[in-house]
Order: C-alpha cells, then sequence, then structure tokens
C-alpha cells in the first residue's frame, strides 16, 4: 500500500503526519518505508529526519530524480507492507516526480488547517488527482483536517470547515476524525528527537491514533473492494 501526503501548498502539516503514521504503522508492527521528496527541507522538520531520529530502524529512501523514482516504488511495493511518501512542496501535476508518485501511489492523503488559504487550493490538488486517475483509476484520496483549534469559531464548529471542502471540492473524501491543534505534544516531541504518537498521553497523541485506525480501515476496505471486483471478474 503506498501512501503519499501532498498537497500545492506548503505548511498544511504533511511532513508531520507523514512521519506519525510511519511511526504508528511500524509499532502496530507492519513492515514499513519512508519515502522522503523533501529532503532538503530547513531544520528537522523533514520526514528524513523525523522518522531517523524517533524510528531508525525504519528504511527511509531519497529518490533524486523522477527516473529513480519510477523505479524505486515497485520494488518496494513488493517488499513493505507500507511506503510513505512526503512529496516536494509546491506540489504540481506537471512535475514528472509527482506524476510517478501518484501513479504509483494507492492513498493521497492532503492535511489542511482550518484556514482558507489551506482550503482554497483544494480544487487544483482535486483536478491534479483526476489528471492522476487517467492512468492510476484507484487512486483513493482523502482530506485530512489538522490543527484545529477549541479556541476558535472554526475551531469550535468542525462542520463549519468541511462545509466548506464540501463547497470547494464536493467530492474529495474528507476522514471523520480530526486532530486538534496541541503545540505541546508536538514540541514535547521534537524536543525529545520524537513523534508525537510515541509520547506520552496527549490530545493529538488520541486524534491520531483514532485517525490511523480509520485510515487503516479505509485502506483495507479499499483493498476488499479491489479484490471482490477481481474476483468476479475472474469468474465471469
Ligand atoms: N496538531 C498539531 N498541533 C500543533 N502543531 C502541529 C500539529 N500538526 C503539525 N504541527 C506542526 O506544524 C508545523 C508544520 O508542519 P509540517 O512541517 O509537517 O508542514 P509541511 O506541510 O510538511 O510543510 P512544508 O510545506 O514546509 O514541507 C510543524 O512544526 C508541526 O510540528
Ligand atoms: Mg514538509
Amino acid at each position: 500500500m503506498n501512501i503519499t501526503f501532498a498537497h500545492t501548498k506548503g505548511g498544511v502539516t504533511k511532513s508531520a503526519l507523514a512521519s506519525n503514521l510511519c511511526v504508528w504503522l511500524h509499532q502496530k508492527g507492519h513492515n514499513v518505508a519512508a519515502i522522503d521528496l523533501d529532503a532538503g527541507e530547513y531544520g528537522n522538520k523533514s520526514l528524513t529526519t523525523s522518522v531517523g531520529q524517533a524510528a531508525p530502524e525504519i528504511p527511509i529512501y531519497q529518490p533524486a530524480d523522477a527516473a529513480e523514482l519510477r523505479d524505486l516504488l515497485p520494488q518496494l511495493a513488493e517488499q513493505f507492507q507500507f511506503t510513505v511518501a512526503d512529496a516536494p512542496g509546491g506540489f504540481q501535476s506537471t512535475t514528472q516526480t509527482n506524476v510517478e508518485l501518484l501513479k504509483h501511489s494507492d492513498f493521497v492523503l492532503i492535511p489542511v488547517k482550518p484556514e482558507f488559504d489551506a482550503i482554497e487550493p483544494l480544487s487544483v490538488v482535486e483536478q491534479i488527482i483526476e489528471v492522476a486517475r487517467l492512468e492510476n483509476p484507484l487512486l483513493q484520496a482523502r482530506v485530512i483536517i489538522n490543527c484545529l483549534d477549541g479556541r476558535t469559531r472554526t475551531g469550535r464548529d468542525p462542520q463549519s470547515i468541511v462545509d466548506m471542502i464540501h463547497a470547494i471540492t464536493p467530492n474529495l473524501k474528507i476522514m471523520n476524525q480530526k486532530v486538534r491543534i496541541d503545540s505541546s505534544a508536538f514540541q514535547t516531541a521534537r524536543i525529545n528527537g520524537s513523534v508525537v504518537v510515541q509520547g506520552g498521553r496527549s490530545p493529538a497523541q488520541e486524534d491520531l491514533n483514532s485517525l490511523f485506525a480509520e485510515l487503516l480501515s479505509d485502506m483495507i476496505a479499499a483493498i476488499s473492494r479491489l479484490s471482490q471486483k477481481l474476483a468476479t471478474t475472474a469468474y465471469s
């Protein structure tokens, strides 16, 4: 199962969610690899740095170009139950790296913060996914609402964010489980060289655990739909 985190807008928490998902899958005993296409990211925010510090036993790949990525993805799909890729910042459909990435992904996860700036470009993200589906019709997409802040009006009313997303992209599915803003848990993790899902109990840890469990069940449902379809065609 190849999972890609992508968005055309930067700073929407792609790398933070990708590193937590990698470590969560690893904690659950799954065989997982990280693919970092944004390794040049400054500071300690990249997938390579976060996963490298938090769970050094998880293999990390940094393909240098689209050709390397094209050869690597099918190999990793054979070798690992899950790959988690962090797409480069400024994600566009036109770069060859992104074409390859989406062609070989099963799920594309699109984090948003509850801000118009992060939600408005979802129409472009949806178009990119539609183009990718011409070559990869089974590509699934999910929006993840992160950084809900109970001190703000929208934070107290998550349905208003869901409605805003549906108004812009009626066909993009949104994960039910949303993630609360929790600077303390993320800061503690950064100081400890860990990720939030490894830390003590915190609101963000609770939310991420439920979010990833929901995602896993969506992925299992997608696989089972596919195998039913294959079985029907095989016997018809
Ligand atoms: N629920 C949360 N509560 C508080 N802080 C969070 C939460 N989720 C993520 N963050 C923090 O938000 C910041 C931005 O996230 P991140 O670097 O993952 O974004 P990005 O989409 O990868 O950005 P870039 O486009 O620069 O690659 C990070 O410092 C991260 O720790
Ligand atoms: Mg990043």
